[in-house]
């Protein structure tokens, strides 16, 4: 194999950014690194920030985006693996500055390679991905939690969102969303009540307290609808936050915190340590394994251009896996 095809995102004269595919040589053997035949990637929000030329992501083009990817070692200077070993890498500098999973190939350094549960295959891998690992490691700091209250999830449809929906009521708990798509079909097993239209949150009264109505929320969107969450969170509640799609400010008091003593936690998937990531992945095969099949979606690369789109349009609803190969 001299060379491998990849979705590789490039910048135009006008100063917009456009993606095809291309053939790209395959990488030499570097010390300390691993390559990878990449079997499948999946779409995260990141992906199209990258794709669309945001230099907080990805400083320099073209580029390969992709920040999840599960496959087969061909190469590996690392001697526990072997050519063949099924392995995930999510996170660290995938698809922002190192080429990513939306090429055939992956060259990455030892040290971000997991190996594969042997409870999970390399599709169920990704339709997990970066959004499964992060809605696993904001449901991990609510878990212990007991309240006859809800847990609020937003960004429901989303990546992050609807796997931690999934998760929470694969755990017993009694959730809401807030969510732009009340009728997605990932709400069936919601009664309406428990369904909160994003634009009527948004537009609620902002007070520095009120009634409580939950005791927990995973939080994917920040922003407007995070600053109302703050005031309904009852006493000792939790709330994570892993994402902005909403807005990056925070704006509230210290009264949520001082008179009911819930705790803000953010969540860092991307750049966890090795170890972290693979306590959650034995979970998320384990304990935590839920069926994504119904809520997620396989395409090749000539269709990722369309779904990257949508994702970044926030039309997307639940997962999006790239296979490689025909
Ligand atoms: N910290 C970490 O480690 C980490 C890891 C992964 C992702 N993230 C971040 O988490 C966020 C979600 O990621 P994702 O991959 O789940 O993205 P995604 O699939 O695009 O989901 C985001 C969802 O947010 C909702 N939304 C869209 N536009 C919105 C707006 N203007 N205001 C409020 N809600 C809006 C939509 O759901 P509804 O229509 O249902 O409301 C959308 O599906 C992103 O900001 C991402 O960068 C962080």
């Amino acid at each position: 194999m001299s060379e491998y095809r990849a979705l590789v995102a490039s910048e135009l004269p006008s100063g917009d950014y456009e993606c095809k595919i291309s053939n790209l040589p395959f990488p030499d053997e570097k010390e300390g690194h691993s390559i990878i035949r990449v079997s499948y990637s999946s779409l995260n929000f990141k992906d199209a920030l990258s794709a669309k030329g945001n230099k907080g992501v990805t400083r320099s083009y073209p580029f390969v985006p992709g920040i999840d990817a599960s496959g087969t070692i061909l190469k590996s200077t690392d001697a526990s693996l072997h050519n063949g070993d099924q392995v995930i890498v999510t996170g660290y500098d995938l698809g922002m500055n190192t080429f990513g999973g939306f090429g055939e190939i992956i060259q990455v350094p030892n040290e971000w390679i997991v190996k594969l549960p042997e409870t999970l295959s390399l599709l169920e891998a990704m339709q997990l991905g970066t959004a499964g690992l992060t809605a696993a490691a904001s449901v991990y700091e609510l878990k212990d939690i007991r309240s006859h209250l809800p847990i609020l999830v937003t960004g429901a449809t989303g990546g992050v969102g609807s796997i931690a929906l999934k998760l929470l009521q694969h755990l017993n708990f009694d959730v809401q969303v807030i969510t732009g798509k009340p009728d997605s079909k990932l709400f069936s097993n919601l009664d309406q009540g428990s369904i909160i239209h994003r634009s009527d949150f948004e537009n609620s009264d902002l007070k520095p307290l009120a009634a409580p109505k939950f005791i927990g929320a995973v939080d994917t969107v920040g922003g407007q609808i995070l600053n109302r969450i703050f005031p309904l969170v009852d006493r000792k509640g939790i709330i994570t936050i892993c994402g902005m799609v909403s807005g990056p400010e925070i704006n509230t008091t210290v009264f949520p915190f001082i008179l009911r003593g819930i705790r803000l936690i953010g969540i860092d998937s991307a750049e966890s340590p090795r170890s972290y990531k693979e306590e959650l992945w034995q979970l998320l095969g384990s304990d935590w394994k839920i069926d994504l099949r119904d809520q997620s979606k396989i395409v090749k690369l000539d269709a990722m251009p369309d779904e990257i789109n949508k994702i970044y349009s926030g039309l997307q609803e639940g997962r999006v896996v790239l296979q490689h190969g025909e």
